[in-house]
């Protein structure tokens, strides 16, 4: 069995749902349940004894220890973190507690459960990193994108925080030689994604009728990939990823936010009709401090290494998610609680606004 953390968020129930569509093997999902983890987003696992969840803390040692012990995975797949960078302006304490300390506690449980293993199944073991492109800093408009070499340089305190978990990652696996692997992936989007990220609250919001905030010009640029694609590239990590190594993830698909914008718009005005176009809503504000102005992702190593490449493009994905948001509309009510309300309050009441 394999013991994923954070498989209450978006990637990790993703993860966790295509994991148990395509094989039996069982998977213990470690989330504390922060204001991002959500268990119906793996309702459709209830009664299903190939799921165990633990409600629980990453920082927690002795909780890691017995799990591990008692269920003695053959790899951890490691999700759980705080992941806004917004959230990560108005408040890091939460980043370096959780993505910082929570990975080192982590690291240390399993170099603990390791020592007790065979040699047969401590070859066989596997610490998959699941990390962000957002640790190489901000690109101009004409260089090429990250690669695997690509120095560090993270600009926000999410950032920063997932940039040292890397580190530790990396240390762990020079010092004490546990079998890491780390993807860095870009930004990800698709069905069951916290309406904080921009695009599902850009399908919120339209849908509501409220203003589209788009942050300073609209012209950053993300490249982004369908959460089903990241999951299949951490499969293939996991399955043939090298001890010690890290691949770059993502989508061949730079786009401005104002584009992804127009794109949202023009798909809910087919899908979902009103009288006039959604694009209407758009709004741009105050922009947000330290802002990175691009990121790409050079994924040839993935692909070949891996045979990685994603299956979706920029159309179908958004295609797909945009029609997965209109058919989840309760999902996002039940997210939209008074802890939601107030920190759209307070992440947007200080932007001034003016419409496109
Ligand atoms: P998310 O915020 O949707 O989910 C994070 C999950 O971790 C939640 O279920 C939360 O309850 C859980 N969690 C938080 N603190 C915890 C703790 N101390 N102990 C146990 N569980 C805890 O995040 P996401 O978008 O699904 O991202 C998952 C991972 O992928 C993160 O490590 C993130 O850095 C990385 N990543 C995300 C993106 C993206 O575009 N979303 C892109 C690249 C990498
Ligand atoms: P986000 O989804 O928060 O991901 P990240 O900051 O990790 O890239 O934001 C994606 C881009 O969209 C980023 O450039 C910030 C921008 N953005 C807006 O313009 N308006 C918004 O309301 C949000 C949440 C993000």
């Amino acid at each position: 069995m394999i013991l994923v953390t954070g498989g209450a968020g978006f990637i990790g129930s993703n993860f966790v749902l295509d994991w148990l569509s395509a094989s039996d093997e069982p998977v213990v999902n470690l989330d504390k349940l922060t204001y991002a983890g959500n268990p119906a987003n793996f309702a459709s696992l209830s009664g299903d004894a190939r799921h165990i969840f633990v409600q629980g803390d990453i920082c927690d040692r002795a909780l890691i220890a017995s799990l591990l012990q008692q269920h003695r995975p053959r790899a951890i797949v490691h999700f759980a973190a705080e992941s806004h960078v917004d959230r990560s302006i108005h408040g890091p304490g939460d980043f370096i507690r959780t993505n910082v300390d929570g990975t080192f506690s982590l690291l240390e449980a399993t170099r603990a459960y390791l020592a007790g293993l065979t040699d047969t199944d401590k070859a066989a073991f596997r610490f998959l990193h699941v990390s962000t492109d957002e640790v190489f800093g901000s690109l101009g408009p004409d260089d090429a994108p990250f690669s695997e070499t690509t120095p560090y340089a993270p600009n926000s305190p999410y950032s920063a925080s997932k940039a040292a978990s890397d580190h530790l990652v990396r240390a762990w696996h020079h010092t004490y030689g546990l079998p890491v692997v780390t993807g860095n992936c870009s930004n990800n989007y698709g069905p069951l994604q916290f309406p904080e990220k921009l695009i599902p609250l850009i399908i919120a919001n339209a849908l509501a009728g409220k203003p589209l905030p788009i942050y300073g010009d609209g012209q950053q640029v993300r490249d982004w990939l369908y959460v089903g694609d990241h999951c299949s590239a951490l499969r293939r990590v996991l399955e043939a990823g090298r001890l010690g190594e890290t691949y770059n993830i993502g989508g061949w698909n730079e786009k401005a936010n104002i584009d992804v914008v127009h794109t949202l718009c023009a798909l809910l005005d087919e899908l979902a009709p009103r009288e006039r176009s959604y694009s209407e809503l758009i709004t741009f504000v105050t922009d947000r401090p330290g802002h990175d102005r691009r990121y790409a992702i050079d994924a040839r190593k993935a692909e070949r290494e891996l045979g990685w490449r994603p299956a979706e493009t920029f159309e179908t994905g958004m295609r797909k998610t945009v029609q997965w948001y209109l058919d989840h509309q309760d999902w996002v009510r039940q997210i939209q609680s008074g802890d939601y309300m107030q920190w759209i309050d307070r992440n947007y009441s200080q932007r001034t606004g003016a419409a496109e």
